[in-house]
């Protein structure tokens, strides 16, 4: 399979890159980073295509997905890991900007691609659309970050619409809510390479769209504070 990434430079989608690439697959990754230090046993040139991309800047988005259609790579997955919590408290103040700029990656991030790449998906009748997403949109953990879990909810949202708008085609939008990501796993939350095998065996096993969440044992226990009063929440989780 063909497989693009945003955020492919580090973190959960350098990981799932190294995980569909070692299982065969072709991927075209995308992040502000150059990269020269990937890690060459697993990500051989042949099936890894990576191109320097802010996923905020519609020409350089636009000139990637030309460079992807010349070279006959319209993938049958796009996964938008390339995401963001900058701070919009400044001391007491809010600042819009900065809130502005948690939608401008986690959300219109990703959608300017599915825009993008829609047409070709619905000519050929196939294709997911994944969202690397946040269990904050059930419960809010970010301190100074307004804006990062209501743009993670706003792209959860966006996904649920576009699933029931086509809803009558093969196409299928995924969201995965994640919990805590480490390089290495703490004891709340889960490795970046766990995650992405777990994202990996799912998209490629996948019959319908949907919302994951992973790990399962921070879901339940996120769910679990949804019951607990405010006061006592950021007792407890925020001290
Ligand atoms: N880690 C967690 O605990 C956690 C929990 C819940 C949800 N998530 C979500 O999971 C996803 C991956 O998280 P992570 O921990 O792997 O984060 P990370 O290590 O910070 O990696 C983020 C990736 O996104 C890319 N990126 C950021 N802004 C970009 C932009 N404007 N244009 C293109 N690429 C951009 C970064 O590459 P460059 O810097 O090279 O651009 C990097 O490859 C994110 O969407 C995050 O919100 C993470």
């Amino acid at each position: 399979m063909k497989i693009f990434i945003s955020g492919a430079s580090g973190g959960l989608g350098l990981a799932l890159a190294e995980d569909l690439i070692r299982r065969g697959n072709a991927v075209w990754g995308i992040g502000r980073r150059v990269v020269d230090t990937f890690r060459a046993e697993t990500l051989s040139p042949e099936l890894f295509r990576y191109s320097v991309c802010d996923t905020t800047d519609a020409t350089q988005v636009q000139n990637v997905f030309n460079k992807m259609l010349e070279e006959n790579f319209i993938p049958d997955i796009a996964v938008f890991c390339a995401g963001g919590a900058t701070e919009d408290i400044e001391g007491k103040d809010f600042k819009i900007d900065k809130f502005r700029e948690n939608f401008n990656v986690n959300l219109f991030g990703a959608l300017c691609w599915v825009e993008l790449l829609l047409p070709h998906f619905i000519k050929r009748n196939k294709g997911i659309f994944a969202g690397i997403s946040s269990m904050s949109t059930y419960r809010e953990n970010h301190e100074k970050r307004i804006g990062y879990s209501a743009s993670k909810a706003a792209l959860n949202k966006s996904f649920e619409n576009l699933r029931m708008q086509y809803i009558n085609t093969a196409l299928k939008f995924v969201i995965f809510n994640m919990g805590r990501m480490r390089e290495k796993r703490t004891l709340i939350g889960t490795s970046y390479a766990a995650a992405a095998r777990f994202i990996s065996e799912d998209l490629r096993a996948r019959k319908t769209g949907g919302t994951v969440n992973i790990p399962f044992s921070q879901y339940f226990l996120t769910r679990m504070t949804q019951f607990l009063p405010d006061k006592l929440y950021h007792k407890l989780f925020r001290g």
